[in-house]
C-alpha cells in the first residue's frame, strides 16, 4: 500500500521543481511557454510516473548530485535542497526507484517507478 501523503508530497515536489528553472528562463526568452506534463503508465507491474518540463535542464554533474540533501543551486534563502532527497527517500521506502533525465537547455524529465 501506498501512503498517500508522502506520495503526494513527492508529486508535489517534483511538479513544483521546474518552476525555478522557469522564472530563469523567461527572463532571457520573454516568449517562453513553460510547460510541465505528467504520464502516468504500467510496464511490467511497476507504475511509471514521468514528470517532464521544457526549462533549461539539468547539467550532468549537478544532476549527479540533485537527490544528495541540502543540495541546491539556489541563491542563499531561496532554496532548501531538500525537496528531492525527501522525495528520493519517500519513493525507496515504497520500494521504488526514482531517475532523472536531462540534457541541459532541453528540459528536466523524472521518472518514479513504483511497484504496482
Ligand atoms: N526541473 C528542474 N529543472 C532544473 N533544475 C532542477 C529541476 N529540479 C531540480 N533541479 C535542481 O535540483 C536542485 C535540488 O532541488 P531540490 O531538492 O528541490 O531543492 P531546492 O528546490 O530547494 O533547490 C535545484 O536547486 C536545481 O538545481
Ligand atoms: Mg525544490
Amino acid at each position: 500500500m501506498a501512503i498517500a501523503h508522502a506520495i503526494g508530497r513527492v508529486l508535489l515536489n517534483i511538479s513544483k521543481s521546474p518552476f525555478y528553472a522557469f522564472s530563469q528562463k523567461k527572463k532571457v526568452d520573454t516568449d517562453f511557454n513553460p510547460a510541465v506534463s505528467v504520464t502516468t503508465k504500467l510496464v511490467n507491474g511497476d507504475v511509471r510516473i514521468k514528470v517532464k518540463d521544457n526549462g533549461n535542464g539539468i547539467p550532468q554533474r549537478i544532476a549527479d548530485k540533485v537527490f544528495q540533501p541540502f543540495f541546491t543551486t539556489k541563491p542563499t534563502g531561496e532554496g532548501t535542497g531538500l525537496g528531492l532527497s525527501l522525495s528520493y527517500d519517500i519513493i525507496k521506502a515504497h520500494g521504488g526507484e526514482i531517475i532523472v533525465k536531462s540534457n541541459t537547455g532541453d528540459g528536466a524529465e523524472f521518472i518514479l517507478k513504483l511497484p504496482a
